[in-house]
């Protein structure tokens, strides 16, 4: 069978199988499909995707160690990734996409809800979280219980707190969408558009968001001419000696400003590790010791992605210097290094906090909140 009638003998089932879906639809609706039938000329298509060369700045590790060998980043790909990840079509009622909650002038945070909020207002149970330099990191989530960006994508199209669409309907959408039917072949070559193939092009797009550019980047790179103001810089000093100790976690040798490890901060004071409200990493573990325990996050853009912590508890920098400073709370895996040198906290003057905060703000990257290669596609 040649692949052209194949290809033609699919689209046609898919078609008759979408018709016949539509008139019994009454949850879960694909939009209405007012085109007829998808009728696509395949000579016209080509699978050869071209390579997507991802440059970062000097600052950064080189992406070539962190991209996965079966899915490479290609333009096509990318472009298909970002498509995706704009659009609602990939949630119930089609109102929310995955930007609705990772929005880029946040640092891909949403604005301002301490838990995230899904479909029909349906309250999550954690912070949204920014999404940058994702390829550095193999445990995403607050608790680490995603391995890798591929399997992450295929949690929230499901997830009743957040898009709550079955990935059947999502997939019977997709493919009942001739620009999608004809851009998923371009990028990957497949002509049934599966979730695994939905998740690989989202990952290629997150990849290639990247922030290295900040004020602190560039006062770090020889030759800039940009220098960190006065009190950035005690700020920093602060920040990476045993004053601030900051360093311990969220210093690394890679400028992530998280060593992607697991720590319970002090946020609650709890005598069983079975009372902390969310047990973090310990749910995924069953670890009593890692009860409470959350991923530090980076702190890069952290000036724009307010509220604080996995449940948005702290709403300014102010709280959660404040926090660190002087209401550390005790619990049986509360961080050592916390708990020894903090003691009830770091004690940390009024000029000192705000100085730590003026050397947060230095990792704001401009560059990142307004490159036009992350926002949402033209068409
Ligand atoms: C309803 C809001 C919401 C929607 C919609 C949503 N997310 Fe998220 N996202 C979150 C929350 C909350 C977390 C943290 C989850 C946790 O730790 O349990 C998160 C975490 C992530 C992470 C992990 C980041 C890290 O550093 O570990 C990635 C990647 C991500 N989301 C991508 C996506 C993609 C891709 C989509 C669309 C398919 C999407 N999100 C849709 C709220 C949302
Ligand atoms: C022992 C490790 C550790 C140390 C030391 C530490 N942090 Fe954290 N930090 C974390 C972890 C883990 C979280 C996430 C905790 C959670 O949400 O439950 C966090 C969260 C944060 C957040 C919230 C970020 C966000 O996106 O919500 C900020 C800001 C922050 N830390 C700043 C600092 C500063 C400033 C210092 C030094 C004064 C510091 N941290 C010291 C581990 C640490």
């Amino acid at each position: 069978m040649s692949f052209r009638f194949f290809a033609y003998t699919f689209l046609v089932c898919l078609c008759i199988g979408f018709a016949s879906c539509r008139e019994e639809c009454t949850v879960d609706c694909p939009p209405d499909n007012t085109d007829g039938p998808i009728v696509l000329d395949w000579d016209t298509l080509n699978f050869s995707p071209q390579a997507y060369e991802l440059v970062v700045p000097p600052t950064l590790p080189d992406p070539a160690d962190y991209i996965p060998a079966d899915n490479p980043l290609t333009i096509e790909g990318v472009a298909l990734g970002r498509k995706l990840f704009y659009d609602p079509i990939l949630s119930a009622d089609t109102s929310l996409s995955c930007a609705g909650c990772h929005a880029q002038e946040f640092s891909f945070t949403d604005s301002g809800n301490a838990l995230s909020i899904g479909v029909q207002n349906m309250p999550g149970t954690r912070n949204s979280m920014a999404l940058f330099n994702l390829m550095y990191s193999d445990r995403l989530f607050w608790d680490g219980s995603r391995a890798t960006l591929e399997s992450q994508a295929l949690e929230p199209v499901p997830n009743p707190l957040e898009m709550h669409l079955e990935w059947e309907v999502a997939e019977e959408r997709l493919r009942s969408d001739t620009a999608y039917v004809q851009a998923f072949y371009e990028a990957l070559g497949t002509t049934s558009i599966t979730a695994n193939d939905v998740a690989k092009a989202i990952a290629q797009f997150e990849r290639t968001i990247v922030s290295g550019n900040s004020t602190f980047d560039q006062a770090i790179t020889p030759g800039s001419g940009v220098f960190l103001s006065e009190e950035a810089q005690l700020g920093y000093s602060l920040f990476f000696t045993e004053n601030g100790d900051c360093f311990h976690c969220h210093g690394d040798p890679l400028n992530l400003f998280t060593d992607n490890l697991f720590h319970n901060n002090g946020l609650d004071a709890v005598d069983d590790v079975n009372d902390f409200a969310d047990p973090g990493l310990g749910e995924i573990t069953g670890d009593p010791s890692d009860y409470g325990k959350f991923r530090t996050p980076s702190l890069r853009n952290v000036a724009m992605t307010a509220p604080y912590m996995h449940d948005g508890r702290f709403e300014t920098l102010e709280e959660v210097i404040d926090h660190y400073s002087e209401h550390i709370q005790n619990s049986p895996t509360l961080d050592p290094v916390i708990g020894s040198k903090f003691g009830e906290g770091l004690g940390l003057s009024d000029g000192d906090k705000q100085a730590i905060i003026a050397f947060l703000n230095s990792l704001t990257d401009e560059t990142f909140l307004n490159n036009p290669d992350y926002a949402a596609p033209a068409d």
